[in-house]
């Protein structure tokens, strides 16, 4: 292949005074003259924080990027950007997605870079980071951080899904505090994201499955050596890809979108999947719609029998032989000629995988079950859409006709949920208003908001939630989430009220409040503009800005790619 002239050259290849700034300041840090010789410039784009637990061993894996990348004839340059780190941030951490992205979009083209390395990790560190890359276009590679290796407690299997079951056995007096206090301590006993396919370890499917990764990156657990050699060999690569000029957009094609779309259906990812993709999509810049999501997942069965859907842990995947198996066993309905990271076709990197435990990894003659992915509701509750994880909902409540039980906000479900006098019974319809972007601000994950304290002392275990906001990857139950318009943008859920009748059908994809339409006109016209007073920075641009949940709530003005050329030079 030809030698072309890199990226980097335009900083680092002058002469005269500019080329002497460039590399002088470089060289205070003990880089040598012949870093700066013409070979590729990598930065390594890390999310280490302490204040995001789950990324906290980045530091080490980007020393085994920069191994890979030294060892092809390149030069890495490790960078911070914004880490999200999901159990600590406030409001939610998915306020903070579309600004860490450009964080991730400028700090990689203003500076002098060939190829990128993305250490990704904890949920919105993905997307977000994925996002950045997009909007720039360059060679980029993602490593991801592992997921954790399984909890235990009381000799039994634990992970982040065991939370929403250890806080209703709590508030139903089931398990003291003492009991609560020994399993937190058991949780999280490692390095690395969490351990079921929550967001998490979805996203890490996603990019292997997109092909931005290596095959097999997605289910290493963080503290196995093969992590380390991931991030090696990621490092070789992305120099191969530079001298390759094998872009993002030469890989995310309308194709690999599908190949995700039906991968994520197998495995039983997350909802949030459906919401960072089309981001991702808007940002490269091809067209994906919420109905594809639907479309797409319909033929595929569930094949990974991991929590919230299923039994086992991430660990237990990779030990069955990872991602890999379940998508040669998808290859006959996937697009087997979509290019990869590595050169190769998603055929050829997956053709040879083998499963070691079909008790973890199935085929599609056997799948674990046959509803999977995500199904889109229409309705008059829902013009844009609505999603709902069938694979982790109650059989008996796929259909479902109920009395709306509604929660005008998040602070007005906190205040009467566990009052005894609640009007409410298993039969009812719990709807949460003003938790979608714009509402909240920011979406957070309550959609799978607990249920009542006197319906869980009956032994109610699941029912029919509604609301405009989002669900941990690691939660499950009857949850309809992401309901678009939402309430605070003039959406039919927020003029529901208690008593209405409503009708789930997933079968039908149906979504409906059974009110007649002069009087859902009515309520509409009657209805009052919520504010939430805020009237200056980030959360401001946000609530301005921010996009439908069924557009992937990113930005308006960050649809698009806007290249790498940076157009002004100030030396
Ligand atoms: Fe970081 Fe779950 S909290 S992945």
């Amino acid at each position: 292949m030809e030698e072309q002239k890199l990226r980097s050259a335009g900083w680092f290849g002058r002469t005269g005074k500019d080329g002497f700034i460039y590399r002088a300041w470089m060289k205070k840090q003990g880089v040598p003259s012949h870093a700066f010789d013409g070979r590729p410039v990598i930065g390594i784009c890390n999310t280490w924080s302490e204040l995001t637990p789950c990324n906290s061993h980045f530091r080490d894996l980007a020393e085994h990027v920069k191994r890979g990348v030294y060892e092809a004839g390149g030069f890495p340059v490790e960078f911070p950007v914004m880490s999200l780190g999901e159990t600590l941030m406030k409001p939610t951490a998915m306020l903070y997605r579309n600004l860490a992205s450009m964080d991730v979009e400028e700090s990689i083209r203003a500076n002098p870079l060939d190829g990128v390395v993305l250490l990704c990790g904890c949920d919105k560190t993905t997307p977000s980071l994925v996002m950045g890359a997009c909007s720039v276009d360059l060679p980029t590679i993602v490593v991801s951080g592992g997921p954790m290796l399984t909890g235990k407690h009381k000799g039994k299997s634990i992970s982040t899904s065991d939370i929403w079951r250890f806080s209703e056995a709590n508030r139903a007096g089931q398990m003291d505090d003492m009991e609560m206090t020994l399993a937190e301590a058991g949780m999280c006993r490692s390095d690395g994201h969490c351990a079921v396919m929550g967001t998490a370890s979805t996203m890490a499917c996603m990019v292997e499955s997109l092909g931005i990764s290596l095959p097999g990156n997605a289910a290493i657990p963080a503290p196995d050596a093969a992590r380390k050699i991931m991030a090696q060999r990621s490092g070789f690569e992305i120099v191969r890809m530079v001298k390759e000029d094998r872009r993002l957009s030469a890989i995310l094609t309308r194709e690999a979108f599908e190949n995700a779309i039906m991968v994520n259906a197998a495995i039983g990812g997350s909802t949030n999947f459906v919401i960072h993709l089309l981001a991702i999509a808007g940002r490269i810049g091809v067209d994906l719609a919420l109905e594809d999501f639907d479309t797409l997942s319909a033929r595929i069965p569930l094949l990974a029998n991991l929590q919230p859907s299923g039994a086992y842990f991430m660990e237990d995947l990779y030990y069955a032989g990872g991602l890999p198996v379940v998508i040669k066993e998808l290859l006959p309905h996937l697009h087997r000629d979509c290019l990869t990271v590595n050169g190769k076709t998603v055929g050829e990197n997956f053709a040879t995988a083998e499963c070691y435990d079909t008790n973890i990894i199935t085929g599609m003659d056997k799948p674990f079950n046959v509803l999977s992915g995500v199904v889109v509701l229409k309705g008059n509750l829902c013009e844009n859409g609505a999603v709902i994880k069938p694979s982790a909902a109650s059989a008996s409540l796929l259909q479902h006709r109920g009395r709306a039980v509604v929660f005008e906000d998040i602070d007005d479900y906190k205040a009467c949920i566990d009052d005894p006098d609640l009007d409410v019974d298993e039969t009812s319809v719990l709807v949460l208003k003003n938790v979608g972007p714009k509402g909240y601000p920011g979406m957070p994950e309550v959609g799978n908001m607990g249920l009542p304290a006197k319906l869980l002392a009956k032994g109610v275990t699941d029912m029919v939630r509604i609301s405009d906001g989002r669900m941990s990857g690691t939660g499950f139950g009857t949850v309809v989430l992401h309901v678009s318009p939402e309430a605070a943008d003039g959406g039919t859920l927020g003029i529901v009220q208690d008593g209405d009748e409503i009708i789930l059908d997933v079968h039908r994809r149906l979504l409906q409040l059974n009110v007649p339409e002069e009087e859902i006109a009515v309520r509409k016209q009657a209805q009052k503009q919520r504010t939430n007073g805020v009237s200056r920075g980030y959360v401001q641009l946000y609530q301005q800005h921010v996009e439908g949940a069924h557009l992937g709530a990113d930005f308006d003005f960050l649809r698009g790619r806007s290249g790498s050329e940076v157009t002004k030079d100030s030396h």
